[in-house]
């Protein structure tokens, strides 16, 4: 992939910067603004070669959704212009009339149905305002959306600044130094049993958490109650016999509204796991203290209802375990936030379903489209 740093000259050039700006939005306010933080050097880094940066982003899955609260956010912190509406004659003018380091951003590109179908007209509405376009949305390349695959066909194409540390970054997970722990959690588990087999070849130990492991449990015979268990036949009986493959030995469930712990052969059919117990935090503590490199995504307990305890101890086990580490997904990087412990972390991801595409085919079509893009500069 080329990197935007390797450009030379952007002076004058009108740059259609692709970022994910899809940040969790609660009343009309920004809950969680890391993803914003995270792309700011590449505008500064723009505005500073004297472009003229056209920011193209979605928000939400509705196109009712609105970038508004990003652009209130962003004005605190940039000088620019919010455009509504892209198709309108009145859009061309204004993007005519930019100045060198002006910026400008589109409302959310879902608000038209050509962006998700990669529709070729939009692809090419969207590439008649721009000389030059950038990916620095690496969160979102994992969609076969016009602003990622379509437009690198109608334009000299690069990879922006945090695009490619996530890529580098990423990427130590597939060669890294031993021992090594991967901790999955999180539910979705058909999407994410090939990444739990996949990385049992490379890790040293698989820890599974979250409602992922609910089919695990049931296929070693164990009860889980209500709990959430994905549908669908699976053989797990390879996996399960994997000595690398380490699994919870106490839950945090609800019996008849109270909250206790349990050892995991324990769980009795009218209750719901709600978190991994102390128990095997300790277990994990003691291997991720023994670890080079550790790789997490997806929370170990039920966010949605507030069990975030055991995700809180892990993350600060690892901030201080010193050993290089790489952590993705909205719910463990929400609570990585809250705790203050960015800095303590060695790689933090933009990236949720992006990261776990990425982790498991080492490649995405946001990558695919900029390493054949041939429109040269
Ligand atoms: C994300 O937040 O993971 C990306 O922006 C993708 O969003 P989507 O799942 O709505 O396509």
């Amino acid at each position: 992939m080329k990197n935007i740093l390797e450009v030379e000259n952007l002076k004058g050039k009108k740059v259609l910067l692709r970022l994910d700006l899809n940040v969790p939005i609660e009343n009309g306010a920004i809950k969680s603004d890391f993803r914003i933080r995270k792309i700011l050097p590449t505008i500064d880094f723009l505005q500073k070669q004297g472009a003229k940066i056209i920011i193209l982003s979605h928000i939400g899955r509705e196109k009712t959704n609105t970038l508004e609260p990003v652009f209130n956010y962003l004005k605190n912190k940039i000088n620019l212009t919010f455009v509504e509406d892209i198709l309108c004659d009145e859009t061309k003018k204004i993007v005519e009339k930019m100045n060198n380091g002006d910026i400008i951003l589109f409302e959310n590109l879902r608000k038209y149905d050509g962006e998700d179908k990669n529709d070729d007209s939009f692809t090419k509405t969207l590439a008649a305002f721009g000389d030059v376009y950038i990916n620095e949305a690496f969160a979102f390349s994992h969609r076969e959306a016009s602003s990622v695959v379509g437009l690198p066909q109608y334009l000299p194409s690069y990879s922006g600044i945090l695009f490619k540390k996530e890529v580098e970054m990423l990427s130590q997970s597939f060669n890294s130094p031993h021992p090594s722990i991967f901790i999955l959690g999180g539910n979705k588990f058909n999407t994410k049993l090939p990444l739990i087999e996949k990385f049992l070849n490379r890790a040293d130990f698989v820890f599974v958490g979250g409602a992922l492991v609910n089919n695990l449990l049931i296929s070693k015979g164990l009860e889980v109650g209500m709990s959430l268990v994905a549908e669908g036949k699976f053989d797990l009986s390879g996996l399960l016999s994997n000595k690398k493959l380490v699994l919870p030995v106490d839950l945090v469930v609800n019996k008849n509204g109270s909250v206790v712990v349990k050892p995991v052969n324990e769980i009795a059919s009218d209750e719901i796991i709600l978190d991994i117990g102390h128990e095997t935090i300790l277990k994990l503590k003691k291997i991720i203290e023994g670890a080079k490199f550790i790789l997490f995504n997806g929370p170990l307990g039920d966010y949605t209802k507030g069990f975030d305890r055991a995700t809180s101890s892990l993350v600060e086990i690892i901030a201080n375990s010193g050993a290089e580490s790489v952590i993705g997904g909205g719910d463990t990087v929400a609570c990585i936030s809250e705790l203050g412990l960015e800095d303590k972390i060695g790689f933090v991801s933009t990236g949720g379903g992006a990261m776990l595409e990425f982790l498991l085919n080492e490649d995405l079509p946001g990558i695919k489209a900029l390493n054949n893009s041939k429109i040269k500069a």
